[in-house]
């Protein structure tokens, strides 16, 4: 899929895509650097889009960690089942991140190790990134991360009540420049 569809995605869906274009490879990179790919055995990511930081998870994961990809766009859901269709160790669901406990049940998975977020909290209606941000909580295992970037550093404090510790940085070869939050309970 081309940036013209993702704009396209964007004009048709602008709270929930909450950007004009994908990541940058850059900010890719940064997401995925607190990660340690060598003990990591479950990984969920949110949002995929278009799969920047996906295609970063899939090259550097073990081969023996699972990934699980929650995207609710219809459309980038489809791009994601034919660009991925021969990964192994890999799910990918048309559902919306605030099911994510569900989900998880449904594969027996009771605790992850890294939530690696694309989703626009500062778009998304309040109640929907509350039931997120409760969820992922709930899913991620003591010494678990969730890993989300935003814009501005206007929502850090709304995450703060969910996850009291954040290290933030920064990447401005990035389409706004953004922050990237590794967040801990
Ligand atoms: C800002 S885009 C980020 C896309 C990609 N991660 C990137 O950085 O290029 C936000 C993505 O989150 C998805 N999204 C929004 N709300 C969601 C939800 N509740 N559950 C799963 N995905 C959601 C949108 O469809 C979109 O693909």
């Amino acid at each position: 899929m081309k940036a013209v569809s993702f704009l396209f995605q964007y004009i048709v869906h602008p709270k929930e895509v909450g950007a004009i274009l994908p990541s940058s490879t850059y900010l890719g990179n940064k997401m995925i650097e607190g990660i340690n790919f060598h003990t990591a055995k479950y990984i969920v990511e949110y949002g995929p889009g278009t799969g920047v930081f996906t295609e970063k998870l899939i090259l550097n994961r073990d081969p023996q960690t699972k990934l699980i990809i929650l995207e609710n766009n219809k459309q980038f859901y489809m791009l994601l089942k034919e660009k991925y269709k021969h990964e192994t160790n890999m799910i990918i669901i048309n559902g919306s991140a605030e099911n994510i406990v569900k989900y998880l049940k449904e594969l027996d998975i009771l605790y992850v190790d890294y939530v690696v977020s694309g989703l626009p909290f500062a778009s998304l209606p309040v109640q929907a990134s509350n039931n997120i941000l409760i969820n992922t909580q709930k899913i991620l295992g003591k010494d678990g991360v969730f890993i989300t970037f935003q814009y501005t550093k206007l929502k850090k404090s709304f995450i703060e009540q969910f996850f009291p510790k954040i290290k933030v940085k920064r990447e401005i070869r990035n389409m706004p420049p953004a922050y990237i939050f590794q967040c801990t309970k």
